[in-house]
């Protein structure tokens, strides 16, 4: 029996939504077919809506921006003005549940039927048993309920604002209200499909304070004097040769046993905590997700910061969080979560982006932010163009005064142009990006049937470098022809196919896409291809119109010998 029917006795939306009607009556829906999904295309994933793959141009909304359709209704134009395509809002367990059963969804129907005028789609953030490793969401008649929603303990004995990962109660009392929230979302959006994702919980893991590796409460205990699981020791001899290196060092080092306590398994180590931890949110989040799934089956993700197993004397960091080093893990414990996302503000974002896109897990950032030396420009251009990202997203984009931001308008407007292109050219190789450090080295990159070598511009001319970094994305759209966008470098280009050994530069255009259509505007050479001998990327005449001088290039290479 579905959890939803099992609870749901009131249910409570805005008559706006679905005007005239007493209770919610679900709208025709749609076939499975055309509910947003993922699909394959070569190496990359790809989010499908209406049938056609979808780059989530994204911002989130400040955690709480999201449960105030009024407070919403000012930001909305100025979200479309800043180029978004979608909107990632948190929906709060206790703003839906607050009274165990009582389902009121009024908030949220005001969101999507705001987010509908506005012809934005939306990523619901289920901000349901945790986010930011706290229980700050749960309904005041769980929080209450510590005898019958039990806590992580620390050690010593001490329960902390942490739903426990151990417990039936929890968990299903959760899985009943995302349960909830998924049926109202199919009743009322499937089809229209507004919403087109779902991130379940928010950044998971036991908090950094107090210092715990894992829930030290008697249950907890138990649990980790006991063996492990069959099912998680079933998964890494199925997948032993494809398990990420980081779990299968830590397994490896302990023997590879196929059976045993969790210290006899993955040894006596911090790792082997985490794993622990790993294990237990993943078997409690893969059921709130199929209890979703059963309702409607949109895509679903988990978000967490960069983080790896925690090195010796490190401090400790989340312990459990869906990170690539227990991606294997969550695989085994939660199989029905899509993909693993990336929040990524300060550290080093070309390698974390690697760090997420392996494997199979598709690239997808719910939070980021411009920040030295990567601008958001950079960060959006190598997202897409290096890792066939489904998307990226601004966190806080309502915040700034000044939103729209130029720099999100500007880089979401040259994706807006480009995106039907990035999707035709996503997995197969024929497209690529470089993310450059000014003082740094070129970098080769092989694209279609070219070798590029991309060096920061004005290295040559002695110009001081700029501090930040500089991005490129390059499109190979047929065996000569190439598209390029990005700010701040020159390419030289070589075959890598047999044939005559030099590449030369033949026509090149600056111009925009007017709905998937180039319009040509200047015809570059001379001074502006560096007579011929190389390509440069150069920032953009402020005073331009930014949908058509985006920094786009159309141009075709040969070869001679
Ligand atoms: C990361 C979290 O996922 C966000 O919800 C928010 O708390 C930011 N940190 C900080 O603003």
């Amino acid at each position: 029996m579905k959890f939803r029917t099992l609870f749901c006795c009131v249910l409570v939306c805005s008559p706006t939504l679905v005007a005239g009607q007493a209770k919610t009556t679900p709208a025709p829906t749609a076939g499975a077919a055309e509910i947003p999904h993922l699909r394959k295309q070569g190496t990359a994933t790809q989010l499908i809506v209406d049938g056609k793959p979808f780059l989530v141009l994204g911002g989130e909304l400040s955690n709480s921006s999201g449960t105030s359709a009024e407070y919403m209704k000012p930001l909305w134009p100025k979200l479309v003005e800043g180029k978004l395509n979608t909107v990632l809002a948190g929906v709060s367990w206790n703003q839906i549940e607050p009274r165990e059963g009582k389902f009121d969804f009024s908030a949220l129907d005001g969101i999507i039927r705001d987010a509908r005028i506005h012809n934005l789609r939306l990523v619901l953030l289920w901000f349901g048993s945790w986010k930011n490793s706290w229980s700050s969401y749960p309904p005041d008649w769980v929080k209450k309920d510590f005898e019958r929603f039990p806590r992580v303990q620390i050690a010593g004995g001490r329960n902390i604002e942490v739903l426990g990962t151990l417990s039936d109660a929890n968990r299903d009392a959760d899985a009943r209200a995302f349960a909830a929230l998924l049926g109202h979302v199919k009743a009322v959006d499937s089809h229209e499909r507004t919403v087109i994702m779902i991130q379940v919980e928010n950044e998971i893991g036991l908090p950094s304070e107090p210092k715990e590796y894992r829930d030290r409460s008697p249950m907890a205990d138990k649990a980790y004097e006991g063996p492990v699981s069959k099912e998680l020791m079933d998964y890494l001899q199925q997948h032993t040769d494809a398990l990420v290196p980081e779990l299968r060092k830590v397994w490896e080092a302990a023997g590879s046993k196929t059976s045993g306590t969790w210290e006899e398994v993955f040894g006596r180590s911090t790792a082997t905590a985490e794993i622990f931890m790993g294990w237990n949110y993943a078997r409690y989040v893969g059921r709130v997700v199929e209890a979703g799934k059963t309702e409607y089956p949109l895509p679903m993700f988990m978000n967490a910061y960069p983080y790896g197993f925690a090195k010796a004397n490190e401090p400790i960091r989340n312990s459990g969080t869906p990170m690539p080093d227990l991606m294997d893990v969550w695989r085994a414990g939660a199989p029905r979560v899509d993909f693993l996302a990336l929040d990524i503000y300060g550290s080093d974002f070309a390698s974390f982006c690697a760090d997420y896109n392996r494997s199979g897990n598709p690239l997808f950032i719910p939070e980021t932010r411009g920040m030295p030396p990567y601008g958001l420009e950079a960060r959006v251009l190598y997202a897409f163009g290096r890792h066939d990202a489904i998307g990226i997203s601004l966190m806080g984009v309502e915040r700034p005064a000044a939103t729209p931001d130029p720099v999100l308008t500007h880089s979401y407007g040259l994706m807006a142009q480009l995106a039907p292109l990035i999707a035709k050219h996503q997995g197969d190789g024929s497209m690529s990006a470089v993310l450059l450090d000014p003082k740094g080295p070129p970098q080769k990159i092989r694209v279609g049937n070219y070798t590029l070598e991309v060096a920061p511009l004005g290295a040559r001319r002695g110009a001081p470098p700029s501090v930040d970094f500089s991005a490129a994305i390059f499109i190979a759209a047929g065996p000569d022809e190439y598209y390029a966008a990005g700010t701040g470098v020159s390419v030289k280009f070589s075959p890598n196919t047999p044939g005559p050994e030099f590449a030369g530069i033949g026509t090149v255009e600056e111009g925009w896409f007017e709905n998937g259509r180039w319009i040509r505007s200047r015809q570059l050479a001379g001074d502006e291809t560096g007579q011929g001998q190389n390509l440069s990327l150069r920032t953009h005449p402020a005073d331009r119109n930014p949908d058509r001088f985006a920094g786009i290039q159309h141009f075709a290479l040969y070869r001679y010998r």
